[in-house]
């Protein structure tokens, strides 16, 4: 594996499951010393388990609810006694309610904007000033759902396209210091957070029925293509939104 991420520090929110765990194990395998957070302690600590076996070096934080701003900063504040630095903060975690406009709650709709975009603003504000000083990279992951919407989507779509603009904010913001600002919006990825969607009745035929690449992807691919957006190599590419979703959105 090319150690592209050599030395870096990577700040992942949701380390504990899906696309959290698997840039973990590749920012990790890439040379990065990663700073896993997440609601889910036990979970976490078996991705660091994972990646020590592994031979790289990560360090689990939890319970730390990112969308809470005492437990966030303090989150960041240890990364950085313990390294000194922060060169990435990849703002991966979520959580969110599909419904029906009919259906959903003000309840659900407040969880959702709260674990979709709050946590972004959140977590951002918190490494921030640690980005400056590093010259370095906010990773957010949106969604093919922040291009469109579909039932049930209406607050998975709204946090999501958000996260996009917000993506543009940061980089323009963020320009001046010499940070980067990217999206990834995967397509549908097989994770335990999207396992319930998939299962439903019809699902996996309609999905298929739309994309060019007729399979969903793996947590693994979006990893590749966060370390890339997380290497040098990526130097000159902020303020955009890169989609990896099989043509799901193209077709
Ligand atoms: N799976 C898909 O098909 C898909 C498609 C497009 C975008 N996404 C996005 O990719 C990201 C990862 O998705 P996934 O499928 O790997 O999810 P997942 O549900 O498998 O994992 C998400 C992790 O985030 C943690 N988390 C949630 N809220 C948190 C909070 N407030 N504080 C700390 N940790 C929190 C959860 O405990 C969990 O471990 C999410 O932003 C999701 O919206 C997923």
């Amino acid at each position: 594996m090319q150690q592209r991420l050599a030395g870096k520090v990577a700040l992942i929110t949701g380390t504990a499951s899906g696309m959290g765990r698997a840039a973990a194990v590749r920012f990790a395998a890439e040379g990065a010393i990663v700073e896993g957070c997440d609601l889910d302690v036990a979970a976490n600590c078996e991705t660091a388990s994972m990646v020590a076996a592994a031979g790289g070096v990560m360090h689990a934080s939890g319970p730390v609810d990112v969308a809470d701003d005492e437990a966030c900063q303090r989150w960041v504040d240890s990364a950085v006694a313990r390294h000194g630095r922060v060169d990435v903060l990849y703002n991966n975690a979520s959580a969110c309610v599909f419904a029906p406009i009919d259906v959903m709650t003000r309840e659900q709709w407040d969880f959702t904007i709260r674990n979709e975009v709050t946590l972004v603003f959140v977590a951002t504000k918190a490494a921030w000033p640690h980005l400056c000083a590093s010259k370095g990279l906010i990773l957010n992951t949106a969604s093919v759902a922040g291009h469109g919407g579909g039932p049930g989507g209406i607050g998975h779509s709204a946090t999501k396209a958000a996260v996009i603009a917000m993506t543009h904010v940061m980089a323009a913001e963020g320009a001046p210091h010499e940070v980067r600002a990217v999206s990834i919006s995967p397509g549908v990825v097989e994770t335990p957070g999207s396992a319930e969607q998939l299962a439903m009745p019809g699902a996996m035929d309609g999905l298929l029925a739309v994309s060019l690449v007729k399979r969903v992807a793996q947590p693994d691919e979006i990893a590749a293509v966060a370390a890339f957006l997380a290497s040098g190599e990526a130097a000159f590419i902020t303020g955009t939104d890169v989609r990896v979703d099989g043509g799901l959105v193209n077709h």
